[in-house]
């Protein structure tokens, strides 16, 4: 339940104040009730709850409308100040280019694009079906798994080491054990993340060494160094920390989508029977639809630079915001009857599940290919059913939301 008590009731000040964290491990399995809840009694509302380890106190906003409004307005609503749910120290470690504002943010999305657009994940779409086929093979011998180790959390790795940065299966079991790490345990995040932040930092030398500027690692290696002509400046540390976000933003994210799809088609046969002969235009449709209703990355944090009114809040520059993306993608304002899953709803792609304005998700077409390509080979196995007798997934209060364990039958 939401808790709400009467603030101070001055002019300027928050009305009212809920204690909202979207990292409250009772939120995860009771996730939709109390979202749709905030969100229907408040548009916009001041939570007290602390959003880093040094300060409390955040708006949150929750309705359609005011989400994107937040979200295409970069100039009020920075990220520079930081856009995780709850703030890590961005003196140890920033997301780049999520973590930063126009004109870097502007300059550095110009060079990765071309890596993720449409047109370059279609050249890549064969290989990502091999490898769903080959770890749904893999599962069918054992006849019985749990999917989400072995197929949702292996497969983001799987395509993006191989595509992006030439590192085959066989050489990235010490990364599976690095995300294994951070997705079961998160509060050992600083002791494991220097080893992948090592291992960047190598890559990164030897594309300079070798000359390389035909991939993503080698176009970050040479991005703003001294003298080159992209007209950005960045020191190392910012070169690594933009690997870095490369590997991670598609891992936990695309695991969690995957996961909570793989609950949906394993607990309704009639729904997978339907999408065992869809067409890749309603495939499509389809991946859209189930990112609305999932909302695999519930939240993000803004810091405002200016005044701003939001649904009648008198919101102040510096305060934290944090933009509800899950609420808005159930909001009925946007959405006819937004808790059933509707295929046919004519504005499908209209949800904020990869965010709003200009920090829209880089790899939101690598992603829908990786989800696109499972669910139509789930969907086409003669066998995908729950192994367990009353199973009821549980799911990790995390920045991606997923499920923990899905226990599967499997057979072609
Ligand atoms: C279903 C899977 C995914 C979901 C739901 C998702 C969601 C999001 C969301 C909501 C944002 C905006 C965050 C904000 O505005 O604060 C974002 C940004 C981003 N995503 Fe994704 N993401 C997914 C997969 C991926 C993949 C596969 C990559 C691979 C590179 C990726 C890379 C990024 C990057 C680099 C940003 C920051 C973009 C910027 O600041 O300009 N994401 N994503």
């Amino acid at each position: 339940m939401i808790m709400t008590s009467s603030a101070e009731a001055s002019q300027n000040e928050p009305q009212e104040v809920v204690h909202f964290t979207p990292l409250d491990p009772t939120l995860a399995d009771d996730f939709w009730p109390r979202m749709n809840n905030l969100r229907d009694r408040y548009p916009v509302v001041w939570s007290d709850q602390p959003w880093s380890d040094k300060a409390a106190g955040f708006w949150v906003v929750n309705d359609y409308a005011d989400v994107m409004a937040a979200g295409v307005n970069w100039r009020a609503f920075s990220n520079a100040q930081g856009a995780a749910p709850v703030q890590f120290d961005l003196d140890i470690l920033r997301m780049i280019p999520l973590e930063t504002d126009p004109p870097l943010h502007r300059g550095i999305r110009r060079l990765l694009n071309p890596f993720f657009t449409a047109e370059a994940q279609q050249a890549g779409e064969a290989g990502i079906q091999e490898k769903v086929d080959t770890l749904l093979g893999r599962c069918i011998a054992k006849g019985e798994v749990d999917f989400i180790s072995e197929f949702t959390q292996a497969l983001p790795p799987l395509v993006f080491f191989e595509t992006y940065l030439e590192q085959q299966e066989s050489e990235i079991g010490w990364v599976l054990e690095i995300l294994n790490t951070l997705l079961t345990q998160p509060e050992k995040a600083l002791e494991v993340a220097p080893r992948l932040l090592g291992w960047g930092a190598e890559l990164l030398v030897k594309r300079r060494e070798q000359g390389r500027r035909d991939d993503l690692a080698g176009v970050i290696a040479h991005m703003g160094l001294e003298g080159s002509d992209d007209g950005l400046e960045l020191s190392e540390k910012q070169r690594i920390e933009t690997l870095n976000l490369m590997i991670m933003a598609g891992m936990e994210t695309t695991m969690g989508a995957l996961g909570s799809i793989a609950v949906r088609l394993a607990t309704d046969q009639a729904l997978r029977a339907e999408l065992a002969t869809a067409d890749d235009k309603r495939l499509g449709r389809v991946v859209d639809e189930f990112l609305r209703f999932e909302s695999p990355v519930p939240t993000a944090g803004r810091t405002l630079t200016e005044d701003v009114e939001m649904s009648g809040c008198p919101m102040h520059g510096s305060d934290r915001v944090l933009l509800n993306w899950a609420a808005a993608n159930r909001d009925p304002a946007q959405f006819k009857n937004p808790d059933a899953l509707d295929f046919e709803r004519q504005n499908v792609s209209s949800h904020v599940a990869f965010g709003a304005g200009i920090h829209r998700c880089l790899g939101n077409h690598l992603a829908r290919r990786e989800i696109k390509a499972s669910i139509k080979a789930i969907s086409q196995l003669a066998t995908f059913e729950v192994s367990q007798d009353d199973f009821t997934p549980s799911y990790r209060p995390a920045f991606a939301r997923g499920p923990i364990s899905l226990p599967v039958r499997l057979a072609r």
